[in-house]
């Protein structure tokens, strides 16, 4: 499931969808604006991926540690979810997109519990991008989770598998944060083992089409070795075709 060339299609995009506050308060807006504002930047990005090799997009929308901020902020994203699920449905569908939620569903409301439900239902049949959205989504407890569902302790596939839920496991090539902030944030831990970290400082909701094009040309000029030596000489190496067979390295810096 790793990627070894540079210009492949089929990539796993993640994206943590940070700025959105930042955005609204230099605007003089309240916060909520900001991540209403991220849809629409989401919808830019779901819509330019799948022409851009993007087979699958992972993005953060709400992680476990969420819960801590202010309830009222906490109630705004969790009607705009519910808004996006309902109002996004009909052109996802369109778009050929099936979408996926990760993360915990039994602390969200009935209500957006069953609007994700359905979503998956009504997308499943998509073929051009898998959306996956993390919403009460906690890395190290989706770890956790999978292993404690496994009997026997699982291999690293089958781990994957368990992690990738209702979707085909695939690690992540490239994870981009937006907001300026570098770290990951108990995001996608395991499946980003290898994959090529981009920052920005571009706050998510003026996240483009054109950035996303950005983002993976800069991805797209790295040297890949996932614990190997550089293949950039034409030259793959023993241990590089090992790690690209097992789709796991055992020990790489
Ligand atoms: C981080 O920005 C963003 C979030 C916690 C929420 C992300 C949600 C969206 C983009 C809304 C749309 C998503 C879906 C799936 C409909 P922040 O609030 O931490 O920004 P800050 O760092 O500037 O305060």
């Amino acid at each position: 499931m790793q990627s070894s060339v540079h210009n492949q299609d089929n990539l796993h995009v993640a994206i943590i969808m940070d700025g959105n506050g930042r955005w609204a308060t230099t605007k003089g807006l309240p916060r909520t604006s900001g991540h209403f504002a991220g849809i629409a930047a989401l919808r830019g990005v779901v819509k330019a991926a799948p022409g851009m090799g993007v087979a699958t997009l992972s993005v953060y929308a709400f992680s476990s540690d969420n819960w801590r901020r202010p309830a009222s902020e906490v109630a705004a994203l969790m009607d705009l979810f519910r808004f996006y699920l309902v109002r996004d449905l009909t052109p996802l569908v369109e778009a050929s997109v099936k979408l996926v939620a990760i993360g915990r569903r039994d602390r969200l409301s009935d209500e957006l519990a069953k609007l994700i439900a359905h979503a998956e239902a009504v997308t499943a049949r998509g073929t051009r991008l898998t959306l996956r959205l993390a919403i009460d989504y906690s890395s190290r407890d989706a770890i956790l989770g999978a292993v404690a569902a496994c009997r026997p302790p699982p291999t690293r596939e089958e781990l994957a598998q368990q992690l990738a839920g209702n979707s085909v496991p695939a690690d992540v090539d490239l994870l981009i944060r937006t907001g300026g902030e570098k770290r990951l944030s108990d995001f996608l831990l395991w499946e980003a083992a290898y994959a090529e970290l981009y920052f920005t400082d571009r706050l998510w909701p003026d996240f483009r089409a054109h950035d996303l094009a950005l983002a993976l040309g800069d991805f797209r000029a790295r040297d890949r070795r996932f614990g190997g030596l550089s293949t950039t000489a034409g030259q793959p190496t023993a241990s590089a075709d090992h790690d690209r067979a097992s789709r796991a390295p055992a020990s790489a810096p």
